[in-house]
């Protein structure tokens, strides 16, 4: 576990907090239009949960779903009629300022990040000690809020459902995004022979963190060219399995997060018809949903503080332009990950610049 820094931090008084902030809030479901910068109640931290005052957050396509109520089934979780919580944002990097009761690791002015859910568009949110872990002291905020999601999911399908060692062959289909650019990453730290498929613009970004090939999918198509990989980690999910099982060696794996979206199911049934397809040969097709393990996000923090993987950052959006934010991600086009910070953009943007 990475040491924490406490001593740039002083915890505020009790009666310094203020109790009420600024957050991103929503009353309906919609477009990103829904999304409003509104003064509301501070929260406070149950048993087990820690008040952070958010530095950073960051954007993933789950906040779209959970702000669109799109694909329909998400609102079983989301609320059926309109949002149950009115403030999006999971990934949280900031600074803990209360402590719930029975909370064990952490303690106000602790550096931390993690994935909390929803409630991090503000400026203060709370989260589970056990979603969150220590922030390596040479990480920046917005770099740190880029990890949480993205980085699990990757790890997760890599390792625990591909069986990633050093060696393997994997193609990353997806590269660019917030998912891909860790993956590349990822896999390459895990010590594996890595082939990213990106658009035209990204393939120098897509080099530079690592991949050993790339490959334009605008240019060529990786299932008519690529065989023999042992690991198919897939972020677009836009191929059947009669294309991507070709590129597969015998006993290989294609990994898939996501794939064509219906209106209601999501990708879900899609991706159940290409997983029963596969079972009828010798390379086998899976999908997931990442989860939040602490010991996942300490790994992910240890790589972080080794310099092994290095968030791929866009741009950095003040807090007010969350609704623009999340509509540049909508497009579906975004190069590794958007933030949103909380505190000072100005102050953000310059130490990206300097990263
Ligand atoms: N199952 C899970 O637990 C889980 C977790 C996180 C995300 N997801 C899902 O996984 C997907 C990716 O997430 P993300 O956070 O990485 O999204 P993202 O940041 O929006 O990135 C999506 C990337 O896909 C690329 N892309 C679009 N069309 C493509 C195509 N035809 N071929 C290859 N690449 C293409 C885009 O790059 P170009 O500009 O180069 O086209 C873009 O960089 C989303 O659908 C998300 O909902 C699932």
């Amino acid at each position: 576990m990475t040491d924490i820094d406490r001593s740039s931090h002083t915890p505020p008084a009790a009666d310094e907090l203020p109790l009420r902030m600024r957050a991103i809030v929503q009353d309906r479901y919609g477009t990103p239009d829904v999304l409003e910068m509104r003064e509301v109640a501070t929260p406070a931290p149950g048993d087990g949960e820690v008040l952070i005052r958010v530095e950073a957050s960051s954007l993933n396509m789950y906040d779209w779903h959970m702000t669109t109520g799109t694909p329909y089934m998400a609102r079983a979780m989301a609320g059926l009629t309109k949002p149950k919580h009115g403030i999006p944002g999971a990934d949280v990097a900031g600074v803990v300022v209360r402590v719930g009761g029975d909370v064990t690791r952490f303690r106000p002015g602790d550096e931390v990040f993690g994935e909390i859910g929803h409630g991090a568009f503000a400026e203060y949110a709370v989260g589970r000690e056990t979603s969150l872990v220590p922030k390596p002291a040479g990480v920046t905020f917005e770099q740190a809020a880029a990890v949480p999601l993205a980085a699990l999911t990757a790890l997760q399908g890599l390792r625990d459902q591909g069986g990633i060692e050093p060696g393997k062959r994997v193609l990353v289909n997806g590269a660019s995004g917030g998912v891909g650019t860790f993956a590349v990453q990822i896999a390459k730290s895990f010590g594996a022979e890595v082939t990213a498929v990106c658009s035209t613009g990204k393939v120098a970004m897509a080099a530079s963190i690592g991949a050993d090939r790339v490959i334009d999918y605008t240019r060529d198509d990786y299932t008519a060219t690529e065989r023999g990989y042992d690991i198919l980690f897939d972020n677009a999910g836009d191929r059947p399995w009669s294309e991507t099982s070709r590129v597969l060696a015998p006993g290989g794996i294609n990994v898939t997060i996501t794939g064509p979206k219906h209106a209601i199911l999501g990708p879900f049934r899609r991706l159940a018809v290409r997983k029963l397809q596969s079972r009828f040969g010798d390379r086998r097709m899976t999908w997931f949903t990442a989860q939040v393990k602490t010991e996942d996000l300490e790994l992910l923090a240890g790589l972080l503080d080794a310099g092994s993987i290095t968030p791929v950052i866009e741009a950095i959006y003040p807090l007010a332009d969350a609704a623009s934010a999340l509509r540049h991600l909508g497009h579906g086009h975004a190069l590794g990950k958007l933030i949103i910070s909380v505190r000072d953009v100005q102050g953000a943007e310059e130490r990206a610049a300097h990263d």
